[in-house]
């Protein structure tokens, strides 16, 4: 049986005359004094419905029973709308189809919510997900994805990569968050984990010859979760052989140009704008700049090097910086914003948050009165302070200089109420990431990007020296309006250099052997020179979508509790099924 001759958003002028059936969703009902009109709904659009009870009695009468979400199938004729009631927003709004047959496939009972408007609970949304993805805005979003997926499956395959499958129960690789770790009923007491990521995999297919991988890859990790992080969240993972970090960027250049073509229909210009990590850290206070934004940070401490005020002095003295942000045209800001700012700052490890407001002609301040006149005229010629700016000072080490004004400046944009452009692209790279960062709460030094990342050819003599805070590495993020969607590096492929890396990270010679033996003796049977990158799938459909967290490019996304509310998981399981496991729960229920 044909269920319908089209989809509800097929029908135009040029079908006029013509018997048509359709299937679908009722949008919604409207009763005009007998006549009925239904707007039907399927996943291709919309085409509204007339009954007329004096032509199809029977069959008005049916649909006179019909609630919104009933799902019915209907035949009749093309007709035009009447003059003045067509809808120049549909596809299909300047014609109706005359019913003259209605069968109800199955009815539907009072929703929770409607489909129709912005519903603001979502909870409620992810308790009922099949319903919120019949909303055209959410349909729209899922097929955007299977495009974009789609796209870069074809640039791939194109450029002679193989898709290839890697283990979802996998063993722990140190890509920096928790990870979820399932129980072996085989082996009692041991544990898989799920994948953070592909890495390892993909370096030891690069090891066995495989040259271009790429895998459209579920990760999972156990952080907190924000509106651009999921616990599990899907990379398009790749990895060459015979390459250096400027064959990955003409690589990814290439696949964006596609993808936003398909997706926008825009030509991006290429190549990307660069930027070293020092330089986003100096400039923007981030290591994923959002670049649309024209307002930088800006050394001061020169203006300030003979400076009596003590915050400054301090800051200098120590070995530290003062640097400013002006935030232009936000001397309007209210005390309590002020407040909210400057607790923000001490969250990010700031001492304070020294500012200058410059309203009716005066510098309103709590710090001025320490400033000289020339240090009052370096700043107003260094910053361009005019009418209207709020000056925002941080004074401290480097590293907390540059985070809190990074985050002041983040803030500053939402309080000014800035809306850019929706079609505006400022893509980065950000190159030259430090190899390696201290961390006061473990004592020791971590992988920026992760363990197999290499240093540059050129800091290799401080890696031997023990200079581990100056090696940079030969790795790389991608940026997009402020969004890291991407990141990758060229890898260590010798076994020495690699055991080293590990014995800088605390990794002693005997875990190496357990924990990354595998790695270590495949780079000793001939590994060739690699890189790669992974690029967040989510993050980048969430972009493509204007959507404001990548819960809404997501079919089944958990909420910010890590809980998938529609089925219900995670969710207590049976005594038995622990007890096979040889599990014991230490929470009470
Ligand atoms: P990285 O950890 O930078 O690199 O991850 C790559 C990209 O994945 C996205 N991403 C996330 N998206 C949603 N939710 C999350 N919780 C989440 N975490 C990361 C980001 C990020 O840029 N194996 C390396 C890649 C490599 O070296 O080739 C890796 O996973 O967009
Ligand atoms: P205080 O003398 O400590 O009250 O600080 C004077 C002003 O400088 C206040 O507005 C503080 O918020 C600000 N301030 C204090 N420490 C810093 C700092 N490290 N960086 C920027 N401003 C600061």
């Amino acid at each position: 049986m044909n269920f319908r001759s089209c989809h509800c958003g097929a029908l135009r002028a040029k079908d006029i005359g013509q018997r048509a059936t359709l299937a679908g969703w009722v949008g919604s009902r409207r009763d005009h004094g007998g006549v009925i009109f239904v707007d039907l709904r399927d996943r291709e659009g919309m085409t509204q419905v007339v009954f007329r009870p004096e032509e199809h009695a029977t069959v008005a009468e049916t649909a006179h029973s019909l609630r919104d979400e009933d799902v019915i199938q209907v035949s009749g004729t093309i007709a035009r709308r009447l003059a003045g009631t067509e809808n120049a927003k549909l596809s299909t709004g300047e014609v109706e189809l005359v019913a003259d047959e209605v069968k109800i496939l199955n009815k539907a009972e009072v929703l929770p919510f409607p489909l129709d408007e912005q519903v603001a609970n979502e909870d409620l949304r992810l308790t009922h997900r099949y319903l919120d993805l019949r909303r055209p805005a959410m349909a729209a979003n899922l097929r955007l994805r299977h495009r974009v997926i789609k796209t870069v499956r074809d640039v791939l395959d194109a450029d002679g990569f193989w898709e290839i499958e890697t283990p979802i129960l996998s063993k722990s690789t140190p890509e920096g968050a928790r990870d979820f770790l399932v129980p072996s009923r085989l082996n009692p007491g041991s544990f898989y984990a799920l994948p953070q990521a592909p890495q390892q995999y993909k370096q030891l297919l690069m090891a066995a010859g495989v040259e271009k991988y790429f895998q459209i890859a579920r990760c999972f990790r156990d952080e907190d979760l924000r509106a651009d992080r999921q616990p599990e969240f899907t990379q398009a993972d790749i990895e060459m052989s015979f390459v250096g970090a400027e064959d990955i960027f003409a690589l990814i250049e290439k696949m964006f140009v596609a993808v936003f073509r398909e997706a926008w229909g825009v030509e991006i210009k290429t190549p990307f704008l660069r930027m070293t990590h020092r330089e986003a850290m100096d400039r923007f206070g981030s290591d994923k700049p959002d670049t649309r934004w024209a307002q930088e940070i800006v050394d001061v401490g020169d203006v300030f090097a003979g400076t009596e005020f003590k915050v400054f002095r301090g800051a200098l003295d120590g070995g530290g910086v003062v640097r400013a942000l002006n935030a232009k045209g936000l001397a309007k800001i209210t005390t309590g914003q002020i407040e909210e700012l400057t607790e923000m700052a001490k969250q990010f490890g700031a001492k304070g948050l020294a500012f200058i407001k410059c309203e009716n002609g005066e510098w309103k301040s709590p710090i001025v009165k320490f400033f000289t006149d020339a240090e009052k005229t370096a700043l107003k010629e260094r910053l361009g302070i005019e009418e209207g700016d709020l000056v925002l000072f941080g004074a401290d080490k480097w590293e907390t200089v540059c985070e809190v004004l990074g985050r002041v400046r983040l803030r500053a944009v939402e309080l000014l109420g800035i809306t850019h452009d929706p079609r505006r692209l400022d893509f980065l790279w950000v190159v030259d990431f430090p190899l390696l960062a201290w961390s006061e709460e473990e004592q020791k030094w971590n992988a920026v990007h992760h363990p197999f990342t290499r240093p540059k050819a050129d800091d290799v003599q401080l890696l031997e020296s023990g200079q581990y805070a100056e090696v940079r590495a030969e790795a790389y993020d991608i940026v997009l309006n402020g969004v890291e969607i991407g990141g990758g590096s060229i890898r260590i492929h010798e076994a020495d250099l690699q055991s080293q890396m590990f014995s800088v990270l605390g990794v002693n010679e005997e875990q190496q052997t357990s924990m990354f033996g595998h790695l270590l003796k495949a780079f000793k049977f001939g590994a060739p020179p690699h890189g790669g990158i992974a690029l967040g799938l989510d993050r980048l459909v969430m972009l493509l979508a204007h959507a404001e967290s990548i819960r809404d490019v997501i079919a089944f996304p958990k909420n910010n509790r890590g809980v998938e509310l529609m089925t219900g998981s995670p969710a207590n399981v049976d005594f038995k099924q622990l007890r096979e496991l040889y599990i014991a729960s230490t929470k009470k229920s």
